[in-house]
């Protein structure tokens, strides 16, 4: 039942046609606490051709109109407030969660359409960067959020695995590095090497010279640098993949930027046919200045490809592979630029397609502060970040829980959740201080206060025995500590909607934590399993709780343990 309708038609029928349905529909508002109702129709707009001032007109409004089907329609202020039949709604809402269940919010609008997701994408050889982890676990969600809307997510690893960075590498490994000790900790090991390399080649500028000639071997298809990119990619992909483990993600592909390797021709082709690519001092490449931006620089004055040339490959590889809706790139804004001009040039050559490529854009991640660069080896190591979370929440659950069975799994869960839940509550363009306590910690607005809410009423339902919750009577349910989280219950469809359209997980963490405390007041307030006329109605209402807490967290992707 679409109880916003009853709200219109009933506006509908007192204002004679003054107003359209749709434009009534569109001036509703929600008010912010119950006590004002659930619908509140402003009536400033009316006073003009009305004659008089906005509160009479509510006052008037008011008396006209017929309350059926509501509990009450008051006149307060301006705002003619309406107060939803509360039995009607819950036994709506309650029925339509329990036989939907995971389909609850579902919609067919993508119908089946791809949208690939550039994800994650570390680059080889250098420890994965919190930012990394964000573009992660934020692209992951979008996947399962898109996924609920009907579209078909590719996830996709652009690696960077290739790159002047490759010379700089195969450079330092020659002079100060070992196979041994590559073998043993390769990130650790190939990041100290290309430390290095930074801090001797500021007195020894040669050094980048030799660097760029190994690169240019790499890309010449050289066998001794082709090996040892190959390895440095392979030691480096273990240690990611270890990462993506625990964190639960996998991908659609790997193909990252080495695999454009031999699609780049193609691109310097077309933009040379389509007279785009101008000579400047040796390199090629596309003036933007009517696009407000600097030049892209497609090729070097050495024949070398860039970043750009490589995503432009990209892009064209994607379209023409997928045929996408949409082509998504889960990249820190630090990048804006970057994927301004990838737009701008395949604007240029004619694919209209550019209009679907969204840099989906967050913000920095920084330590006290300052922000954090890899070339200076001042990095947080995700693994370890990962492991000190898993440990705090083992420490919490010996101390809460200590009879718990595989308590071990359970902290995993719990650890690796708040880090993934933390990144993803606040609005994704919000930079961040990165905090290893607040991170994991327990209370108020985190992942483990959600899990936590959700594990409770699987409790109350195992308590309960009785199953037969799914046929009970909503319409004895007279709570009214019941009629908030009922309320959030009946907005998750729209919830879905918005975080589908921003791009945005944290619509879905904020929501899971409003529910998670709605609950938890209720539970509170109310005694579950007292045996009388309402219990199965109680216990249905907590059973949608935890298929919607559990949906939230999925789409998150963070797990939710049946105890903790
Ligand atoms: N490897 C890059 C970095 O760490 C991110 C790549 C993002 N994806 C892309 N198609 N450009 O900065």
């Amino acid at each position: 039942m679409d109880f916003k309708n009853l709200v219109v038609e009933a506006m509908s029928d007192v204002l004679d046609g003054s107003i359209d349905n749709q434009q009534i529909s569109d001036l509703i508002e929600t008010p912010k606490t119950s006590d004002l109702g659930d619908f509140a129709f402003p009536t400033f707009i009316l006073a003009k051709t009305m004659h008089k001032a906005p509160n009479l007109i509510a006052g008037e409004l008011v008396e006209k109109i017929d309350s059926k089907n509501f509990d009450k329609v008051e006149a307060k202020g301006a705002y003619v407030n309406f107060f939803t039949d509360k039995k009607a709604y819950s036994n709506d809402i309650l029925h339509t969660v329990l036989t939907e269940n995971d389909n609850y919010g579902n919609t067919k609008q993508g119908q089946g359409r791809n949208i690939p997701i550039d994800m994650s994408s570390p680059n080889i050889a250098k420890p994965m960067s919190m930012g990394h982890l964000r573009s992660t676990v934020i692209g992951n969600s979008i996947s399962k959020i898109v996924t609920k809307i009907g579209f078909n997510p590719i996830k996709i690893n652009h690696l960077g695995d290739w790159g002047t960075q490759f010379g700089k590498l195969i450079v330092a490994y020659k002079l100060w590095g070992s196979e041994e000790e590559v073998k043993k900790d390769p990130i650790n090991n190939l990041l100290k090497y290309y430390v290095k390399f930074h801090e001797e080649a500021e007195s020894k500028p040669e050094l980048e010279d030799e660097a760029r000639a190994w690169f240019k071997r790499i890309e010449d298809g050289d066998e001794e640098a082709l090996k040892l990119w190959k390895w440095f990619r392979e030691e480096s992909l273990k240690e990611f993949n270890s990462i993506y483990e625990r964190l639960g993600v996998t991908f659609d592909s790997y193909n990252g930027e080495a695999f454009y390797n031999d699609k780049m021709d193609d691109v310097v082709n077309e933009l040379e046919d389509k007279g785009l690519l101008v000579e400047s001092r040796g390199a090629y490449i596309v003036d933007l200045s009517a696009e407000n931006l600097s030049p892209a620089l497609i090729k070097k004055s050495d024949g070398a490809t860039l970043y750009i040339t490589r995503d432009l490959a990209a892009a064209m590889y994607r379209k023409k592979t997928y045929d996408f809706a949409k082509s998504i790139y889960v990249v820190g804004m630090e990048q804006a630029d970057h994927f301004r001009k990838l737009k701008a040039v395949l604007k240029l050559m004619g694919h209209d397609w550019a209009d679907d490529i969204i840099h989906i854009q967050f913000g920095l991640i920084t330590t006290g502060g300052k922000k954090l660069s890899t070339r200076k080896g001042n990095v947080i190591l995700l693994n370890e970040v990962l492991n000190d979370a898993e440990k705090l929440a083992l420490e919490q659950i010996e101390e809460k829980n200590p009879n718990l069975e595989n308590k071990e799994e359970v902290a995993k869960q719990v650890g690796v959740g708040a880090v993934v839940f933390h990144d993803l509550k606040n609005d994704r363009r919000d930079a961040f201080d990165f905090d290893l306590q607040e991170v994991v910690r327990f209370e108020g607005e985190t992942g483990p206060y959600v899990q936590y809410s959700n594990a409770r009423a699987l409790s109350i339902l195992r308590k309960a025995e009785s199953t037969d919750y799914e046929n009970a009577d909503m319409l004895s349910l007279d709570d009214p500590n019941a009629w908030d989280t009922i309320k959030l219950l009946g907005t998750f469809p729209d919830i879905i909607q918005k975080a589908a359209k921003e791009y945005e997980p944290s619509v879905i963490a904020k929501y899971a934590l409003r529910l998670a405390k709605s609950f938890n007041q209720y539970y509170a307030h109310s005694k579950i399993l007292v045996d009388d006329d309402q219990k199965n109605a109680r216990l249905a209402l907590v059973k949608s709780v935890s298929i919607v807490l559990q949906m939230s967290l999925a789409l998150l992707g963070v797990e939710a343990p049946e105890k903790m």
